[in-house]
């Protein structure tokens, strides 16, 4: 079996189950400024998790694809990826616990044959609020696994992030046969004997930003199994990069290498599918926030392909490479041959740059020093070389350790933690504001979003809620409810409408109040548990009304023409328009 063949069985198995087969979500979440990424697969259905009706109803499966970043620096050893993809079924306030372990373990001792004495699971253990998951521990029982195998555990609570849908999971864990590591070796050690195949979550409650815990409206079940590990298990292997998935760019760049070391082939080659999945769904490297973590990729990765020695050059046929070898699983890939190429190679040529730079400032703060007699470069230049050079830390290290310097870097990660700090609060800034970068453009075309959701409101129905949006100072994309294409009636209509209220000037204004306010004024929002207490809402004449950071345009008529360049399909049940001011 390989991964694809999981995931086939996997989709298969819960649609048998009366589940609808829903597509991945972008890497990049389109609906919540507040993560970088999507982390799992439950993050583009939080909407849905908290009440919301599903146009696919209320048992769903999918793969979805993910990055998490946490363990950036232990990618390289024989588990940690950044890209991973997790395979889910949710119930919407459908099944709960009894029906999903029972399918949970129908799926992984039936489908994939796993024998029962492989598998141990953990259950929620209890807290002062919640009790002790005795309930769950029993359906495990009776579908198969003995009590022995059952181990409760007080952190077995699943959330995403610090607020939001949360509740008791209970874990499954496969027993790769090595030896148990001391008598009390459980599921719980991480000697490498169990490893978490699938996580269950009972989503029942939701956590307040003040920290407190209530019920949501519905119980759901989230579930998330990890591809690459069942997969890698199920072939026996010891890593992820000893299965299909990676061995033809590993066998690659070992054939390429000129010094051997199987770590920095490691990073290689899972920095590169990463780079290659986050671009493929529309990154970019930057010095912010999602770029920057794929900035950080590709470089990392680069420093690695130097240390192998391989000659730079190669790095296209790698990206063909790999392409190739994933493109069934990926088709996406494919499609943006061209443009992975180009941002990948585009950024190697800015790094290479750096390094070079980097490198000679290296060498004349190291001369002042030996000429003072210093035998110690301060964690201030650590910093300068990387705040202003943009030079990694860790290649200061190296080169340091070459010419028998040594590095304070405690002081380096003061100054480091403390630019952190800055940068955190910068990016929290951002979610307030809600626009990344607001010049003039960007701010009409805020507002005309906001026209935009009004009048598709009233040419499509109440119904037509927004799904998403994004802004460049060329043009709005804006993504919504809608079960049909538009019609050329309707499309005509959403623009007389827009261009009648920009013609009529309406102003434009700002009130902050508290969100239940804010909600009772019938003030439009896509996703209330989201914001902070004291929301901002927008007003534009007596046409709309949506809380919002801002900025915006002070009367509509400075918006100019109104119109609808694209409208097709974003995914099942949503439709998608970008648009343009002219
Ligand atoms: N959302 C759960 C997880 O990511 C399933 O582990």
């Amino acid at each position: 079996m390989n991964a694809l063949e999981i995931r086939n069985k996997y989709l298969n198995f819960f649609e048998r189950h009366g589940h609808k087969i829903i597509p991945s979500a972008s890497l990049i979440p389109e609906n919540d400024p507040s993560v970088l990424f999507n982390t799992a697969g439950m993050q583009p259905l939080v909407p849905y998790l908290l009440g919301q009706k599903h146009p696919e109803g209320r048992r769903l499966t999918d793969y979805q694809k993910c990055i998490r970043t946490n363990d950036i620096e232990e990618v390289g050893d024989n588990r940690h990826l950044t890209f991973f993809e997790m395979l889910g079924n949710w119930s919407l306030g459908d099944y709960f616990k009894k029906e999903s372990i029972s399918m949970s373990f129908e799926f992984l001792t039936k489908e994939l044959e796993i024998p029962v004495e492989k598998l141990s699971v953990t259950c929620f253990g209890g807290n002062e609020t919640i009790e002790k998951d005795e309930e769950t521990a029993s359906y495990w029982e009776q579908a198969g696994i003995p009590r022995e195998r059952i181990y409760f555990l007080k952190d077995n609570w699943w959330i995403a992030g610090e607020t939001g849908p949360c509740g008791s999971d209970t874990e499954i864990f496969y027993d790769t046969g090595k030896p148990k590591c001391s008598p009390e070796c459980n599921p719980d050690c991480d000697c490498g004997k169990y490893v978490e195949i699938w996580n269950n979550v009972f989503m029942q409650f939701y956590k307040h930003e003040d920290g407190s815990i209530t019920q949501l409206k519905q119980k759901n079940v989230d579930t998330g199994l990890g591809l690459e590990r069942v997969n890698m298990l199920l072939q026996g292997k010891e890593t992820p990069y000893d299965t299909e998935i990676f061995i033809p760019i590993m066998k690659k760049l070992e054939e390429l290498q000129k010094v051997d070391s199987i770590y920095s082939r490691r990073v290689v080659a899972e920095h590169l599918r990463s780079s290659m999945m986050i671009i493929a769904d529309g990154g970019r490297p930057s010095n912010l926030d999602r770029g920057y973590i794929l900035r950080r990729l590709i470089r990392r990765m680069i420093r690695q392909m130097n240390k192998l020695q391989i000659d730079l050059n190669e790095l296209s046929g790698l990206i063909d490479l790999n392409i190739d070898n994933l493109k069934e699983m990926y088709p996406e890939l494919v499609k943006n041959r061209e443009t992975i190429k180009q941002v990948i190679l585009e950024e190697k040529d800015k790094f290479v740059k750096t390094l070079v730079h980097g490198e000679k400032e290296f060498q004349k703060e190291m001369k002042r020093h030996k000429e003072q007699g210093k035998e110690q470069l301060e964690g201030k230049e650590v910093f300068k070389l990387y705040d202003t050079y943009g030079f990694p830390p860790e290649v200061t290290q190296d080169l340091a350790k070459e010419n028998n310097m040594t590095l304070d870097m405690d002081e380096f990660d003061k100054l480091f933690k403390k630019h952190q700090e800055k940068s955190r609060a910068g990016s929290e800034q951002k979610f307030k504001g809600g626009l990344a970068s607001t010049g003039e453009m960007e701010v009409k075309y805020h507002t005309a979003t906001h026209l935009l959701n009004a009048a598709l409101k009233l040419v499509i129905g109440n119904d037509a809620h927004q799904r998403g949006s994004n802004i460049t100072s060329e043009r709005l994309r804006f993504d919504f409810n809608c079960d049909h294409k538009l019609t050329n009636e309707e499309k005509q209509k959403v623009e007389d409408i827009i261009n009648e209220w920009i013609k009529q000037d309406l102003p434009v204004t700002k009130q902050e109040m508290t969100k239940e306010e804010a909600v009772k004024s019938g003030a439009e929002c896509m996703f209330i548990e989201k914001y902070p207490d004291i929301v901002t809402v927008y007003t534009i004449g007596d046409v709309s009304k949506e809380i919002c950071g801002g900025p915006h345009v002070e009367h509509t008529g400075v918006l100019g023409h109104f119109k609808i360049k694209k409208e097709e399909s974003s995914s099942s049940g949503v439709r998608r328009i970008k648009a343009i001011l002219e």
